[in-house]
């Protein structure tokens, strides 16, 4: 019997790791909660079914790639089991035509000390989503004596979950913007919600994003579920989309965090981090105008880097400003190819989950 699970934050030495699988990947059919997710210019728009298989094999190449870099540097890397994503679902209070992928694992799966909690998501499309770690987390159970496997409360997700007539194509980005400045997200707050990836662990503190994937009542939930650690809600007000925090708010190593210079923290969210030394220093623009065809996320997957230790990172290889601001923030940068993973849900960082990092639960803001 061996610890297996351990990870207290996203900077500390990676040894354990988990990369996603894009196989049998689906966009879904629209959904109370996707409308408002899919950006108004996006050609996904009114589309639904299974991904070409070309694009399936790229995004695949070059998440086995990811995989054998980790592996070349000692961390053990460890696979989903995709299901037959395009099954319709049902519970009894919803009906999907659809499942949607096992990419990205860091929007599912949240490891805090030797626990990973399988989240609340708020997609219906995603409800089943877990059940292709479940075979590693039950590995991980049998062979850690201290493992603790944990299913967040499951959300019922019946249409009162969801804000009705949310979600209308003429309404305009400043529009959207104040939105985002007053809180005012598509999910109500009947029920906990949240994805793993609004989630920023940096120790004894949480960071979770308020948005359009996690409402104000999974934040009570993460507070009354962990007494000992301290939860923060934060907002960035300049995301017409706030969706997951890791293109936005990035921490490299105990005191550096890079923040997307277009949904920068508020001052009064600063304080904690100024306080205790912390910089926070704006990412670099991202090398590209357009994201991937297919690709729900913004061009700011630049800065979804994944860290394996205080000085080194790895960065996705096209994305020149981002290495070279890396190289001067005093990080070694390993550059990885992974821009057909992006249209499956995300960049480096979203493509994994961690499993275990050296490292004890510090805290960094006293
Ligand atoms: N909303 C984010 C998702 C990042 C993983 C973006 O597209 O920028």
């Amino acid at each position: 019997m061996a610890k297996i699970v351990s990870s207290w934050n996203d900077f500390d030495p990676l040894k354990r790791v988990i990369v996603g699988r894009a196989d049998n990947s689906v966009i879904p059919p629209e959904e109370p909660a996707t409308s408002e997710k899919v950006p108004i210019d996006s050609e996904m728009r009114g589309m639904w079914g299974l991904r070409p298989l070309e694009t399936v094999e790229k995004a695949n190449a070059q998440l086995d790639n990811l995989a054998k870099i980790l592996e070349d540097r000692g961390v053990i890397v460890d696979r989903p089991t995709p299901l037959q994503w395009n099954q319709a679902i049902g519970t009894p209070d919803f009906r999907n035509d659809s499942m949607m992928t096992c990419m990205p694992p860091r929007d599912i799966l949240l490891t805090i000390g030797n626990e990973i909690i399988s989240a609340a998501n708020s997609f219906r499309c995603r409800y089943f989503e877990y059940l292709a770690y479940w075979p590693l987390m039950n590995e991980y159970f049998e062979e850690d004596p201290e493992f603790l496997w944990t299913q967040a409360p499951r959300p019922r997700l019946t249409d009162k979950s969801y804000k009705h007539n949310y979600y209308d194509e003429k309404i305009s980005l400043e529009e959207r913007l104040e939105r985002t400045a007053n809180k005012d997200f598509v999910t109500t707050e009947i029920e906990p919600m949240w994805d793993a990836a609004d989630v920023m662990r940096v120790g004894k503190d949480l960071f979770i994003q308020h948005g359009l994937t996690t409402n104000r009542k999974a934040m009570e939930w993460f507070k009354r579920y962990y007494p000992d650690l301290r939860v923060h809600a934060v907002n960035f007000p300049g995301d017409p989309y706030p969706i997951h925090i890791d293109a936005t708010f990035v921490p490299l190593r105990p005191g550096l965090i890079i923040n997307n210079p277009h949904r920068r923290l508020p001052e009064e969210q600063r304080k904690i981090f100024e306080a205790n030394d912390w910089q926070i220093v704006d990412a670099a623009q991202p090398a590209h105008e357009t994201p991937p065809p297919l690709c729900y996320s913004s061009v700011w997957l630049s800065m979804n880097c994944l860290v394996l230790d205080h000085k080194t990172v790895i960065v996705e290889a096209s994305e020149t400003n981002q290495l070279e601001q890396m190289d001067k923030l005093g990080m070694n940068v390993i550059p990885v190819p992974f821009r057909d993973a992006y249209p499956f849900g995300g960049g480096l960082h979203c493509s994994t989950a961690d499993v275990y990092r050296e490292g004890t639960c510090e805290d960094y803001f006293p």
